[in-house]
């Protein structure tokens, strides 16, 4: 039985670890590693880019991945009622009340994106590599309201075929399937891109680091894409870990989760960027055209290359199924709160979703389009939705769990709960982590996304 309700033997659950690595994987992968990652890579100084973000993920990701889901595991519920299982604070309130919003923020503008990504695919399929490389087909593209609405209809309709499937059945069936998938794809995609001729000095600028390339912006950026990517701090570890069996063993699987996570980055980032100085020589303006490195670009680049629509197709179906399984998990995080808080049904929340979607995701579609006149702090809404969640509200998000870790819980208490299964290995990292490293940092990450806005 699938249906989640308030009773914890009723409550889903994962069939086990892989299903559960799956099913985390496929939420953490998505179009930050692939859309996301390789952009800010190419921006923010190449290798010194990716060591420091491997070594923030090891350490500051590692901690607070085991946090969520071991709290989730703990109290079986979804972030408000896992924050409200230890009191009644303001700060408590406000804490869960934050890590379950986020993911019900952002999954309509995600949807919206993923939508451009269904529309770039079909067109690849039809042929058209020309047209999407033309200089403004993208600007075009994006201020059509109607044709964006409709693509964005479309990926949303499809993350909530699989919802309705339930947690077993949907979630971990459709992430069996495409996570193998979209691993074999990255792969064929990157071999790909790194024999083009010139490629290597691409293979290069991204694996080596250049200490000269470090700033305090490459911390910054790589901070903040830590926790796009490995789906931190959106409320999203709290429900799986909710559906989490004790005998699974977290430490594990969070490895695994970051091995897969980081990998698909890597693959993608040698996907793009050697492909980009194939194109380019390295040109560093090419490097740094930020978020439309993927719809513009990247399809110049095909072009170039000589079999661009193969390459387009595969490239685009597998950023299709990343963000697919991304979308999923943040459709069920929202309805499981939905289930929880509300004491609403499955089905009422799902119809729930279905209109904050429309409406919120309707006006993120229109803001390049029809509402383009409605600018908040000078973003067009999409820009300010995924401003507000990651820049500000996701810092606040995991703030509180350390709060919550530190204060509240108690650091002998986590150990216990993750030591059911086996010994805490990395517990005096973790420590370190939640009492001084992340609160820190975290700090650093929220003042300068304010001072940049301001
Ligand atoms: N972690 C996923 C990704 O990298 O695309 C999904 C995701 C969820 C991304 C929420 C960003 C986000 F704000």
């Amino acid at each position: 039985d699938t249906k989640i309700e308030k009773t914890d033997e009723k409550r889903a659950n994962f069939s086990g670890g892989l299903g559960y690595i799956l099913a985390v994987a496929g939420s953490a992968v998505g179009l930050g590693n692939i859309w996301r990652f390789p952009y800010l890579a190419a921006k923010y100084g190449g290798g010194m880019f990716l060591l420091t973000y491997l070594i923030l993920t090891l350490t500051f990701g590692y901690a607070m991945i085991m946090s969520e889901t071991t709290i989730g595991r703990m109290t079986k519920r979804s972030a408000i009622g896992a924050f409200n299982h230890f009191g009644n604070s303001r700060i408590l309130k406000i804490g869960g009340f934050i890590n379950a919003i986020v993911p019900v923020l952002i999954v309509p503008y995600y949807s919206v994106i993923g939508g451009w990504v269904v529309k770039y695919l079909v067109e690849y399929i039809k042929g058209n590599v020309d047209g999407l490389a033309a200089d403004g087909y993208f600007g075009g593209f994006i201020g059509d309201t109607k044709v964006v609405f409709f693509w964005f209809v479309i990926f949303a309709l499809a993350t909530f075929v699989v919802i309705l499937g339930g947690v077993e059945q949907g979630i971990e069936r459709v992430s069996k399937i495409m996570m193998p998938l979209l691993i074999i794809l990255a792969i064929v995609v990157a071999l790909y891109s790194v024999t083009r001729p010139g490629a290597m000095a691409g293979v290069k600028y991204f694996f080596v680091p250049n200490f000269h390339n470090f700033s305090l912006m490459t911390v910054v950026a790589a901070l903040g894409q830590m926790f796009y990517s490995l789906s931190i701090a959106m409320g999203i570890l709290y429900t799986y870990g909710s559906y989490l069996t004790k005998d699974v063993d977290v430490e594990i699987s969070t490895s695994r989760v970051e091995m897969v996570d980081t990998g698909v980055a890597v693959l993608a980032g040698l996907m793009v960027i050697p492909a980009v100085f194939a194109f380019s020589g390295g040109d560093p303006d090419k490097l740094k055209a930020g978020p439309s490195l993927m719809f513009i670009t990247l399809p110049k680049v095909f072009e170039s290359m000589g079999a661009g629509r193969i390459a387009g197709i595969g490239f685009f179906l597998l950023v299709l199924l990343a963000a697919l399984t991304s979308a999923i998990s943040l459709v069920e995080t929202s309805i499981s709160t939905f289930c929880d808080e509300l004491n609403l049904s499955r089905n009422k929340s799902v119809i729930l979703m279905a209109f904050i979607m429309v409406f919120v995701g309707g006006s993120s579609a229109a803001g390049y389009g029809v509402l383009d006149f409605v600018k908040i702090f000078k973003m067009p809404v999409l820009d300010f939705l995924d401003f507000l969640t990651n820049s500000i509200m996701m810092p606040i998000a995991a703030l509180a769990t350390c709060y919550l870790v530190v204060r509240i819980i108690t650091l002998k208490k986590i150990d216990e709960e993750i030591s059911y299964s086996s010994a805490f290995k990395r517990k005096r990292m973790y420590n370190i982590v939640m009492r001084v490293f992340a609160p820190v940092f975290l700090i650093i990450i929220l003042v300068s996304a304010i001072l940049n806005t301001l």
